[in-house]
């Protein structure tokens, strides 16, 4: 089919890029004329696994390609994906004035270049934001064309295997016509038998706030699970395979830490607790989510003022990742973030290093943790004369270092781990005090 992308961010791109690798016609369109013709010459300007093979092969082949001009995706496509920033308004509320502003431009282009497609809201918006994109073209035009809710379910750093081999499809789609060319165009990606659920506009828009909503809800409950375990000696990985074996619970998402981080998780929290309160409707269990993540994000700080009396003045804290997760660069409500900067404010300086983000971290920190850190390339450079390390992304080149090495590099080889990363007598085995999260110290009194 041929297709149009409007927005190349991390969406537009990664849908543009699988689908075109799927044998459609693409066009990206970016108002960003640097990106557009860095794209042009093959660059993925975004970090994630896999992409940079499905681009190339699609940019070879001619099936995928980019421009400034929406008009020129438009007159081309059957079928237009808006993956446009909706950010965060001042009220909490997301910003639409860019889908809006695009949707007032598809009606005039709707009457320059005649006939029905179809117009999918990819981003993650408000629920009722397809009636309004459809109001603003057909204030513009009297041509035939459906507006479409097609959430993404990716996560960071899988994108592309989520994208090509997604669980389900969900499509709110209010005609049988544009709910036809929905499962036309899906179908190749889903030949395994997953679905493809079609419903409802507002259903399907708020099928990924509460995907999203759910999601926070399972950690943050598993985050409380470990701050009991702690108070009462208990393991919360027995406690999360004791559970997760348990089919209704299931295994995955159990995995407590120093909290949810990422652009979506924290976003869509907020934004469907504020549209229910628009509506008139308290929902309170994700106000306690939302309150707990904030605490579990610097929780890991409280246990190190709590093993050093309250004073970490001029200690010196190797930092080991400041992703919010491993394979992305991105660190969005990275729990580094605010540990860094709890941890420079309580007094200690810091060295940090994470194999993707220390540029994007650098950029986003506050100044307050820049004054106090220093970035190093090499992982083992962190731990050479730290009082401690701490952990905060579970890169998979942290889960199996020489720990028995550590008291030999570190000065004193204490490690606070907000990801859970190791077996704890084999902490005990190599001399180290080990502190994790929801069970019990490795050579602390
Ligand atoms: C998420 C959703 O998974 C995806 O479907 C949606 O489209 C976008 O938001 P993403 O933000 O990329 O994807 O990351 P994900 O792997 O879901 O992790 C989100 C956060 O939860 C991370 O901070 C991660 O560290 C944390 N997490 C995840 C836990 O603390 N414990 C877990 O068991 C799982």
């Amino acid at each position: 089919m041929k297709l149009g992308v409007v927005g190349t961010g991390y969406v537009g791109l990664v849908s543009g890029a699988c689908f075109a690798d799927s044998g459609n016609d693409v066009i990206c369109v970016d108002i960003d004329e640097k990106k557009v013709e860095r794209m042009r010459k093959g660059e993925v300007p975004i970090y994630e696994p896999g992409l940079n093979r499905v681009f190339d092969r699609s940019i070879r082949e001619n099936r995928l390609r980019f421009t400034t001009s929406l008009e020129e995706a438009f007159k081309e496509s059957e079928i237009l994906f808006l993956c446009l920033p909706t950010p965060p308004g001042a009220d909490g509320q997301a910003d639409l004035s860019f889908v809006l502003n695009v949707a007032d431009d598809l009606g005039e282009l709707f009457n320059k270049y005649p006939g029905y497609r179809v117009v999918v809201n990819k981003s993650t918006v408000p629920v009722g934001t397809a009636d309004k994109v459809r109001e603003a073209i057909s204030a513009k035009t009297d041509e035939e064309f459906d507006v479409v809710s097609n959430p993404e379910f990716l996560r960071e750093g899988a994108a592309v295997e989520d994208f090509m081999k997604p669980e389900r499809v969900v499509v709110g789609a209010g005609t049988q016509r544009a709910a036809d060319a929905m499962r036309t165009l899906y179908e190749p990606f889903v030949r395994s038998g997953n679905p493809i659920i079609i419903m409802d506009e507002r259903s399907s828009e708020l099928t990924k706030y509460a995907a999203n909503a759910i999601l926070a809800t399972k950690i943050t409950f598993m985050n409380e699970i470990a701050n009991i375990c702690e108070r009462v000696g208990a393991d919360v990985d027995n406690v999360r395979r004791g559970i997760g074996t348990d089919s209704r619970i299931g295994k995955r998402f159990l995995f407590a830490g120093i909290g949810y981080g990422g652009s979506c998780f924290p976003k869509d929290v907020q934004a469907i607790h504020h549209t229910a309160g628009q509506y008139g409707y308290d929902f309170k269990i994700l106000d306690s989510v939302m309150k707990v993540n904030e605490l579990q994000k610097v929780s890991i700080v409280e246990k190190m003022k709590e093993y050093y009396d309250g004073d970490l003045a001029g200690k010196r804290i190797g930092v080991w990742g400041l992703a919010f997760k491993p394979e992305t660069d991105d660190v969005r409500e990275a729990p580094a973030l605010y540990i860094t900067d709890a941890l420079a404010k309580a007094g200690a300086t810091m060295i940090a290093y994470d194999p993707e983000a220390n540029e994007t971290f650098q950029a986003a920190a506050t100044s307050v943790a820049l004054e106090a850190m220093e970035f190093t390339t090499d992982r083992d450079e962190v731990l050479k004369g730290v009082d401690a390390l701490v952990i905060c992304t579970e890169w998979n080149e942290f889960r199996r270092p020489d720990l028995d090495r550590f008291p030999k590099m570190m000065k004193t080889p204490v490690i606070f781990d907000g990801r859970n990363l190791y077996d704890l007598k084999r902490a005990k085995d190599a001399g180290l005090i080990y502190v994790s999260v929801g069970r019990p110290s490795v050579g602390v009194e």
